[in-house]
């Protein structure tokens, strides 16, 4: 029996090619940026295996690849998977959990230091001259240690942030979550908390929920207008789990104090998206598990759940369908 034929529409190390190259005959994308959607879609006809991340599998891709058994994500989130389509078609999706774990929380914690403390902000005060020996109060932000923060989703990369919130900076942890994690109240002492109850009382709500049906603009204005008017609101889940026209319209009517982001509704943003010229918001372009190591990591653990499942192994990351 021949190599599985794949196809590598992501940029991913040499080793990991070669990992690769050990089991299937591939293809990839060499080209600047992201595979134009009509260049993937020619070269799939043929494919039992794909290695992307975050592009969209849907009615219209899988019929072009009518060989296709197994779609390896190179990223935790899947919402870029029609899981109902796949199934349809016995078609296998996995994802890379675990490896990014840290990274995104280091990544949280730089957003919510960075607002609170205005740190982007100021950076440019300084930079324009600005800074006056009879600066006081203008230059003041809010404190994180001892403060609550209330983590929405307490997964792997909610338990990530919770141990930084309880080791590094004594906060009081809140969580909301569909089922109860007794094992993390107990390591952690972070405490179960009703949703509206979350929004109330803390001075970070950090949202880590995964998107699907359920989550879809999970917060809206009526949350915000839940929250304390000197919380401050983080994003580095999906862009799509927050009204983003509600966040903006929160901020700009001071409801919150601000907002750390890390992901937006439409990516990369328009130029001329309001929360761009907000001194309040911190914004980074959806760089949670963007460094060389972590990365790294999740391509190797994308392609090793590719080659497994193709050659029929238990791969480690298959998603729940
Ligand atoms: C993921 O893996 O889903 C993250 O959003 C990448 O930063």
């Amino acid at each position: 029996m021949g190599k599985h034929k794949v196809y590598i529409a992501q940029k991913i190390p040499k080793k990991v090619e070669d990992y690769i190259a050990n089991f299937c005959d591939y293809e990839k994308w060499e080209g600047e940026g992201p595979i134009p959607r009509s260049e993937l879609l020619k070269k799939i006809h043929d494919k039992e295996g794909l290695l992307l991340a975050g592009i969209s599998i849907d009615e219209e891709l899988l019929n072009h690849a009518p060989k296709l058994k197994v779609v390896s994500n190179a990223s935790v989130g899947y919402n870029n998977f029609d899981l109902k389509a796949m199934k349809a078609r016995n078609i296998i999706g996995t994802n890379t959990p675990g490896v990014l774990d840290d990274s995104v929380a280091d990544l949280i914690f730089a957003l919510m230091l960075s607002t609170a403390r205005r740190i982007t902000e100021l950076d440019r005060y300084m930079k324009d001259g600005k800074w006056k020996l009879e600066d006081n109060e203008n230059l003041f932000g809010l404190d994180i240690h001892h403060a609550t923060v209330g983590i929405i989703g307490m997964g792997r990369i909610g338990e990530a942030v919770a141990k930084r919130a309880k080791f590094g900076f004594d906060m009081e942890i809140l969580y909301y979550n569909r089922n109860r994690k007794y094992e993390i109240e107990e390591s952690l002492g972070v405490k179960y908390c009703d949703f509206e109850e979350l929004l109330k009382q803390s001075d970070f709500i950090v949202l880590m929920t995964p998107l699907n049906n359920n989550t879809y603009h999970l917060i809206g204005s009526k949350e915000f207008d839940l929250m304390k008017r000197e919380a401050i609101f983080i994003n580095a889940s999906r862009g799509q789990t927050v009204n983003e026209k509600a966040l903006i319209e929160a901020l700009e009517n001071k409801k919150i104090f601000g907002a750390g982001l890390d992901v937006y509704d439409k990516e990369p943003i328009e130029p001329d998206n309001p929360l761009l010229k907000m001194s309040n918001v911190v914004t980074v372009p959806h760089i949670g598990s963007a460094t060389e190591k972590t990365r790294s990591e999740m391509a190797m653990l994308a392609a090793t759940n590719l080659v497994k499942a193709l050659s029929g192994e238990k791969a480690p990351n298959v998603v729940p369908e």
